[in-house]
């Protein structure tokens, strides 16, 4: 089975850590730094892509993905050096899918056409409201006119462009939410995530929501009811689901999160960045250290960024296979999950959700059920091996 990772494609996930600002409800790596020695950088992060390029060779690259933070602010010629360091590393397949993660601010703007002449031929803009004192609450430095003006000048520059949206806002009402996604629909092209707001703990809104100042959030009821609706507008819009968060037109769904939902290898490079490869037999997980200042300085030391390097249990292959398979609405493929899996248990808890609607059998493939997918996170505690 761990040669199967294999299957699901290669790509490799880049993490530029910093922001201009911290968004207030934000968990991911990100950091405000006034001073980034961006040769520092490159050079370190050249290094990191020379030495998985050496125990990936003959592997053929189907994506990129420049993540953050904020990859958007770093310099096109950095992305470019990157990038060139990427092709002489890898055979990269005749339609590689190299995505750049922007905020919409005009200063990311303008390096949109840097970032295309460097090779970024898919960007991802984080718009995330289309209402202005939304987008205040939410800490964001752009208005809805900034995020419109951005999108355009992707659009001019770019083939291939998403936009994100949170929903399930502080005082956000259903006929609100209604509005922004017709709006949203309008603006789009072929892609759009929408992700239902999360109160992370260590954020300013899990410091502020724990002692029960932060007002106004919509109960489950209501942020069900926003993400059905979001279900039924993208639908007939032309965008229907691919997975739980992410709409497209047939086509143009991220080659890049496809190749985590079908479990393939990715290679992470940068602070905090995750990888999954299959070596040797054996599936390894990897973690980079997450400080950005540690991780630069023990790439320069060490030669490599990790923090952990292991190899996963058949139980924690198969954990995270359900977890990513059933997000997706074409579900998981059986005769992987049969050669996962040689515990008769997880198969009758399986046939049992069969029976009560939740997973349903599709050509070859399990997958949840409309409702199955609504109730998605109760239902993976219900299926998930316990580790042994
Ligand atoms: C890596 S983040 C941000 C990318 C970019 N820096 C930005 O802010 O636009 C990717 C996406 O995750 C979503 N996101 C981040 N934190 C979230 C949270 N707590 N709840 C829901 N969505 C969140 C946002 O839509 C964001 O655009
Ligand atoms: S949401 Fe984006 S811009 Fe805001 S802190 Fe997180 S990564 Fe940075």
């Amino acid at each position: 089975m761990p040669e199967a990772g294999r299957s699901g494609g290669f790509g490799l996930y880049l993490h530029w850590p910093f922001c201009q600002a911290k968004c207030p409800y934000c968990d991911f790596n990100s950091h405000v730094s006034g001073r980034i020695d961006h040769r520092r950088w490159q050079a370190a992060l050249i290094s990191e892509i020379d030495r998985h390029g050496r125990e990936t060779s003959g592997r053929i690259l189907n994506s990129v993905f420049f993540g953050g933070g904020t990859p958007g602010l770093m310099p096109p010629d950095l992305v470019a050096a990157l990038l060139d360091r990427i092709r002489r590393t890898w055979q990269v397949a005749n339609d590689l899918e190299v995505t750049l993660e922007a905020n919409p601010t005009s200063v990311e703007s303008s390096l949109f056409q840097g970032f295309r002449d460097a090779g970024v031929n898919r960007i991802s803009i984080g718009i995330q409201a289309l209402d202005d004192a939304a987008l205040r609450a939410l800490g964001r430095l752009h208005d809805t006119a900034r995020a419109r003006a951005a999108l355009e000048t992707a659009r001019a520059v770019f083939s291939r462009v998403s936009f994100d949206l949170i929903y399930a806002r502080q005082h956000q009402s259903l006929s609100g939410w209604k509005t922004e996604l017709r709006e949203a629909l309008e603006m789009t092209d072929g892609h759009l995530s929408l992700y239902q707001l999360t109160i992370e703990p260590g954020t300013a809104f899990g410091r502020l929501h724990a002692r029960g100042a932060l007002p106004g959030l919509p109960d489950e009821d209501l942020a069900a009811d926003m993400y059905l609706l979001a279900q039924e507008m993208c639908e007939a819009a032309g965008l229907p689901a691919y997975e739980i968060s992410n709409h497209a037109r047939p086509g143009d769904e991220s080659r890049h999160n496809m190749i985590y939902w079908t479990a393939g290898d990715y290679v992470g490079i940068g602070p905090g960045a995750h990888g999954r490869l299959s070596l040797g037999g054996k599936r390894l997980a990897t973690e980079a250290l997450s400080q950005p200042e540690r991780w630069l300085s023990q790439v320069e030391a060490l030669g490599h960024g990790e923090a952990s390097r292991r190899s996963l249990s058949r139980n924690e292959q198969l954990a995270e296979y359900l977890m990513m398979g059933l997000r997706l609405r074409a579900g998981l493929d059986e005769t992987r999950l049969s050669s996962l899996c040689v515990d008769d248990d997880l198969f009758n808890k399986i046939n049992t959700m069969k029976e009560a609607g939740l997973l349903e059998r599709c050509s070859g493939k399990l997958r949840a059920t409309s409702r199955g997918r609504l109730l998605l996170d109760a239902l993976l505690r219900e299926l998930l091996p316990v580790e042994g």
